[in-house]
């Protein structure tokens, strides 16, 4: 409606009388006075009723009759409220509203999610309505501010946006997680990355990203795994691994502070630590070898907090190794060049060590772990193939993208983002399921 103003605008009507469309989050009372939790989707605020300015206004028996009407509404229930902008030092949100008027638009009878504390199955269970919630909110906001923040900054960096398939004939991590569907009569997979399609993109258009849903039947019950979550990846020609690490430390500080300059009041809400967010963006990433972290976790083993099991060097890290690395060094870290034996097969070997390829993990600091995957491609037919080969992986799947060899190859290089794994980091909260607004997981398809 046009003459309707958002909460989050309050600010610029102190003294003004307004009108807003929202729902009652919450409602007290005393004597003569009503205070209405109100929220609109951009932000939570206070308004409230003092019953004899309802009477002033409308009379002795309809002012009362307003001001009973207001006191008896039931959480959720739908209004447009009028009322004069305050401004109001006690509230941290800084403004109130004095109502000069209430509409009810839709009743709400018993909503489920209370004010008080509900179990986490509980709050699934009603994800459509939890998304309601003040907290909820706040991490949906960060979650569009690094989306824009990610828009943003590959147009600013010469990248064209090139969207990859979600239906695809070929695996492009590994074969083990695969959503496998019927396609007509054959096998197709939902797409992990669409990084090899970027690839092709690259080729064409020079710097590309993508950004959309990738799939992973991870049967992994932790705080970090989701089996549907959102990637961004990008990809370059004529670009080695250590540029492609300049890019993305780039891209991951352009994200947070779009955060920092766009969400402010969603970091507010969630107690984000805010001067740490800014500490990330002033400070250089650190990239440190993947041989030199494992020398660092066994020599640290046993330690207060370093209660994971031992590492020998070619050994994989879990989740355990990966929280005390990033808490250990304080601002995200690139841990670089893995052994080949556990990383995709398209990526390129360290030159003079063939057991190590040119990749990193981006891990982010305070217990967060991978936000980022990312590699310098290999551009060799030959080795390529064989590569292709050595994986168990049916070469007939994989032409095309070997053909990207065969014609014109070209160093490259490029990540993927994980957006969910972002959120939940920048914004500060314990689990990915609040990252999303309908997380899919091991045992979760619904709402
Ligand atoms: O490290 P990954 O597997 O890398 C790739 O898929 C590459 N093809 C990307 C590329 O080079 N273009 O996944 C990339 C990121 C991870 O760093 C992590 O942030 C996220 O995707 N991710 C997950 N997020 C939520 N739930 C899961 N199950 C995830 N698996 C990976
Ligand atoms: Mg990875």
């Amino acid at each position: 409606m046009k003459d309707l103003i958002s909460i989050i605008d309050v600010k610029n009507y102190v003294g003004k009388e307004v009108k807003i469309g929202a729902w009652l989050a919450d409602k007290s009372g005393k004597g003569k006075l009503q205070f209405l939790q109100l929220r609109d989707g951009t932000a939570f605020f206070q308004a409230v009723v003092f019953k004899p300015n309802m009477i002033e206004k409308f009379g002795e028996e309809a002012g009362t009759a307003k001001f009973e009407e207001i006191k008896h509404l039931s959480q959720e229930t739908s209004v447009y409220v009028t009322g004069t902008i305050k401004e109001d030092s006690r509230s941290k949100f800084g403004y109130e509203m004095d109502v000069t008027d209430l509409e009810v638009i839709g009743e709400s009878v018993e909503y489920p999610i209370t004010p008080k504390d509900h179990g986490t199955d509980f709050l699934m269970d009603h994800r459509h309505l939890w998304l309601r919630s003040k907290r909820q909110m706040a991490i949906m906001q960060i979650r569009n501010a690094i989306i824009y923040a990610s828009y943003d900054f590959f147009a600013k960096n010469g990248f064209i946006k090139f969207d990859s398939p979600i239906l695809s004939g070929n695996a492009a991590e590994n074969t083990t997680d695969l959503f496998e569907t019927d396609y007509f009569g054959n096998p197709a997979f939902l797409s992990q990355s669409g990084q090899l399609y970027l690839e092709a993109g690259a080729m064409a258009l020079g710097r590309v990203f993508d950004f959309g849903p990738v799939f992973r039947a991870e049967k992994s019950k932790t705080r970090r795994h989701l089996t549907e979550f959102w990637m961004m990846d990008a990809e370059y020609p004529f670009v080695s691994h250590d540029e492609s690490l300049d890019i993305q430390e780039a891209y991951v500080k352009a994200m947070i502070q779009g955060v920092l300059d766009n969400a402010s009041y969603a970091l507010d809400v969630l107690e984000r630590d805010t001067a740490a967010l800014q500490k990330y963006v002033d400070t250089p990433f650190k990239r440190v070898p993947y041989d030199e972290v494992i020398d660092i976790l066994q020599a640290h083993e046993g330690e207060e907090g370093a209660d994971y099991e031992h590492l020998e060097h070619g050994d994989d890290f879990g989740s355990p190794h990966e929280t005390w690395i990033s808490n250990f060094y304080g601002v995200p870290t690139f841990v670089c060049n893995y052994p080949a034996s556990f990383k995709a097969f398209y990526m390129k070997p360290v030159p003079g060590n063939p057991e190590r390829v040119l990749c990193a993990d981006l891990l982010a600091p305070e217990g967060y772990g991978e936000i980022i995957g990312g590699s310098e491609r290999e551009t060799d037919y030959e080795k390529l193939l064989e590569k292709v080969k050595e994986q168990g992986l049916a070469v007939e799947d994989y032409d095309w993208y070997l053909d990207l060899r065969k014609y014109g190859s070209v160093p490259h290089a490029g990540f993927g983002l994980g957006l969910e794994r972002m959120v939940t980091f920048v914004a500060g909260t314990e689990h990915i399921r609040e990252a999303i607004p309908f997380p899919r997981m091991l045992h979760r398809i619904k709402p």
